[in-house]
């Protein structure tokens, strides 16, 4: 029994100088102490000469040894491992350049939708949103569009269901009855949304594209304020220098109605072929809203007028950055993507 504990307080001593740098050191520790073979499984073996009375004491405190044994083994790991950790950062060339992630863009698309919004909401326009499938009435019939119109043929309109008539919107003028058929006035918003046309689909046109439209109902309302707007837009969105003019047109939901051309940015008014050689670009249609389209929304047209106006973003984005085919922005190609302003 003396000579046990003799022997396990030199071991102990032995133990607690060791040290180990690297992980091979710590697995010899491990071997030469814990192994199969090793010191702690040896030392065990002298239970059987100790004398039956003291077995007891014994045991506990070979077992404590045993705990001794492991908790080193324990603490040298960490340490190496931590230790390996310095050695790596010691090692590590902090000059080297970085992997950096590539930063993404936003859409064209997206980019001009939000600086159209942005300049209406400075005329004290707000954002109003709406379903992409829609019903006759919002889609059609409220804004005075007669049965028979062609806008209505199935070669237009995708139609998801007949009778009760299901759609998927072609403009998002439904998304202004929607507002006004809510009944607060005065009204002043802007609908930027996707919309759907049955078109075949070519570099100027494509089954889904983006509109804003807008609306602007209070007492008093002229097509002089129409037009003021939208002069403002034009030069806060192409410049002071473009030109812009108002031709006739017809729409159901508007009297009188026009469409707003401005001088074409490719060419300088020149004539190129982005402007068919006119010097024009068609951007957007618009009028004074219909008597029948208020009256169908509950106002009163007596005392209420209004403005509306709607465009294409393709149309203004491919104006903007001078892009030739309206298919590249559905692709996803992100050669074409990512030469535009990176996310901020
Ligand atoms: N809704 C029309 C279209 O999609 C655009 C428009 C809106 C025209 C408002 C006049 C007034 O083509």
């Amino acid at each position: 029994m003396e000579q046990l504990l003799q022997k396990i307080e030199q071991y102990k001593n032995e133990i607690k100088e060791s040290i180990a740098e690297s992980k091979d050191e710590v697995e010899a520790f491990r071997i030469k102490y814990l192994g199969t073979k090793g010191l702690v499984k040896t030392i065990m073996g002298e239970m059987k000469n100790i004398a039956a009375e003291q077995k007891r004491e014994a045991g506990q405190l070979l077992n404590e040894f045993k705990v001794f044994v492991e908790e080193k083994f324990e603490g040298l790991k960490t340490a190496s491992a931590s230790d390996l950790q310095e050695d790596a950062i010691a090692e590590m060339d902090l000059t080297l350049p970085g992997t950096s992630d590539s930063i993404g863009s936003r859409h064209p698309i997206s980019i001009i939708q939000n600086k159209i919004i942005s300049i209406f909401h400075r005329l004290g326009f707000s954002v109003a949103e709406g379903p992409e499938i829609e019903d006759d009435w919002h889609n059609f019939s409220a804004l005075n569009l007669p049965e028979n119109h062609p806008a209505r043929d199935m070669q237009d309109t995708f139609y998801i269901l007949k009778n009760p008539d299901w759609l998927l919107r072609t403009h998002t003028s439904s998304v202004q009855i929607r507002e006004m058929e809510k009944g607060k006035l005065p009204l002043r918003i802007i609908c930027p949304g996707r919309v759907y046309r049955n078109e075949t689909i070519s570099a100027r046109a494509h089954c889904f594209f983006n509109q804003v439209e807008g609306l602007y109902i209070a007492e008093n309302v002229s097509f002089a304020d129409l037009k003021q707007t939208l002069y403002f837009f034009v030069q806060e969105m192409f410049g002071t220098d473009v030109k812009v003019r108002f031709r006739p047109s017809y729409f159901p939901f508007t009297e009188p109605s026009a469409e707003m051309d401005i001088s074409c940015l490719i060419c300088d008014g020149k004539g190129c072929n982005v402007c068919k050689k006119t010097g024009w670009v068609e951007i957007l249609g618009c009028g004074m809203v219909h008597p029948k389209v208020l009256d169908n929304c509950g106002i009163d047209s007596n005392k209420y007028t209004g403005f509306a106006f709607g465009m294409g973003v393709e149309r203004i984005t491919m104006l903007s950055y001078q892009i030739k085919d309206l298919r590249l922005f559905s692709e996803n190609d992100i050669r074409f993507l990512k030469q535009f302003a990176p996310v901020t």
